[in-house]
């Protein structure tokens, strides 16, 4: 995956990079970003969409991953972001990113935030429920204007974890079609002079695999905007169909090319709109994951290895505890994730494996990997697990009080500190004394 590869040594080298080296340089658990391979991805997103539909847009959804280097590195490559809190419109808004391509997001925007993301003049409030509109009618000056789509639930049921499916039925998130909540709301924002009403906007839920998932919430979204255009004779001139797409995280996912997903939400749109005759919307898409997972990779020391004999079979009885774990990286526990696990010292294919269970450090059981296959791994050694750019860093806390882990950008042998190791004092910077 991305640029990793193999040196003389044995290590694993990433970006150019020796993931040994980068470990006693900066220290471990470190996250390690490889630019080329964002980049790359970002390019083969634009290309697989915008060769079949040009009026694409391409936005990046930064809760997988959002400080001011990503933040540099997705204008450059002229995608447009979604923000889903105060908090990522804010590092948005400190890198520089352009204030117009950012749409926002949330099912509970505050005051605060609304009021935020007005002053900053972004680009559109993404509305999710009665409330917000009226928070946000109460916000703006008697002549003030603002961009504005409307969240629709889709009713679609993808398969995927359920913690993340997010357009189906009994879904928080959004405007639903059945119960006519969606059309009320349209209708409503289309009586508010100071609502620009830009379109519509879906998304079924995160790391589905199904092209199907996608096919349907398309159907169901212009099925939709038709009704609006019949009753309202507004026609929606864009359609934001979300993100969702899945990656590979161990050997045994499949999941769809980009390709193939633009393939299905384009020629289902097409097809839908021509049903119809209905005037043909601009396409805006919103990858988190599979923009940025696979260019992450995270790299721990291995401080123990325990033989613990025991009776299960599905896990090996040989564990490594290494000096990172759920505070990092709480998927695996959250919503029981895969990953996939090299020995980065001993990185040679051809070596001989074994079974090992890979553990945290945390005062709880936070396995990583359960079943890792990996040559005979020693104290000391760095463990690379592999597909980390998405939801690791942006979902890390200070768990047992661990400051959070330091982030490199490596690119063509050089290696950029992007976010720095927190420090003790950092982690009790907020704390005041009882008395
Ligand atoms: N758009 C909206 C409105 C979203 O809520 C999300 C993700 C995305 C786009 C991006 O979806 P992606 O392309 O990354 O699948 N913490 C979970 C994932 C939560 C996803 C939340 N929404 C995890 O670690 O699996």
């Amino acid at each position: 995956m991305g640029t990793q590869s193999v040196n003389e040594l044995g290590h694993l080298t990433i970006g150019g990079c020796d993931a040994v080296q980068l470990a006693e340089q900066f220290g471990t658990p470190l996250y390690v970003l490889d630019e080329a391979a964002f980049r790359e991805r970002c390019r083969a997103y634009r290309e697989a969409f915008q060769s079949r539909k040009p009026d694409t847009q391409i936005a990046y959804a930064g809760k997988a991953l959002l400080n001011l280097a990503v933040c540099q590195i997705i204008a450059e490559e002229g995608l447009a972001l979604d923000v889903a809190s105060g908090g990522e419109l804010y590092t948005a808004l400190r890198a520089g990113y352009p204030p117009e391509q950012i749409h926002m997001h949330g099912v509970y925007k505050t005051e605060a935030e609304l009021r935020q993301a007005l002053d900053a003049r972004i680009g559109t409030i993404v509305l999710d429920n009665f409330d917000e509109i009226a928070r946000l009618q109460s916000l703006l000056a008697p002549h003030e204007t603002v961009r504005v789509m409307i969240r629709v639930a889709p009713e679609v049921e993808a398969s995927t974890h359920p913690l993340i499916r997010t357009g189906q039925r009994d879904s928080k998130f959004g405007f639903h079609l059945m119960n006519g909540d969606a059309e009320r709301a349209t209708a409503q924002v289309l009586t508010e002079p100071r609502f620009q009403l830009k379109g519509f906007h879906c998304h079924i839920g995160s790391q589905i695999s199904e092209l199907d998932a996608f096919a349907e919430a398309t159907r169901a979204m212009v099925a939709f905007a038709e009704t609006i255009r019949q009753r309202y004779g507004y026609a929606a001139p864009v359609l934001n169909l979300g993100g969702g797409l899945a990656v590979r995280y161990t050997p045994d996912d499949a999941p769809p090319s980009v390709g193939a997903l633009a393939e299905v939400m384009v020629q289902t749109l097409r097809a839908e709109c021509a049903r119809y005759g209905y005037p043909e919307p601009a396409l805006v898409v919103e990858p988190g994951r599979s923009l940025i997972a696979e260019a992450g990779i995270t790299l721990y020391r291995v401080g123990a290895v325990k033989h613990v004999p025991h009776e299960r079979r599905d896990i090996p009885q040989t564990y490594l505890i290494v000096d990172g774990g759920v505070s990092d990286n709480p998927r695996p526990q959250m919503y029981g994730a895969c990953y996939t696990a090299l020995n980065a010292s001993r990185a040679h294919p051809h070596l001989p494996r074994q079974p090992y269970r890979i553990l945290g450090k945390h005062c709880e059981t936070d396995p990583i990997i359960e079943w890792a296959e990996l040559p005979e791994t020693r104290v000391g050694d760095v463990i690379a697990v592999l597909t980390t750019g998405a939801y690791a860093y942006s979902m890390s806390s200070n768990y047992n009080r661990y400051p959070r882990p330091a982030m490199v950008l490596v690119r063509e042998g050089q290696a950029r500190l992007i976010v720095q190791r927190e420090t003790l004092e950092a982690v009790i910077q907020h704390d005041l004394p009882a008395r």
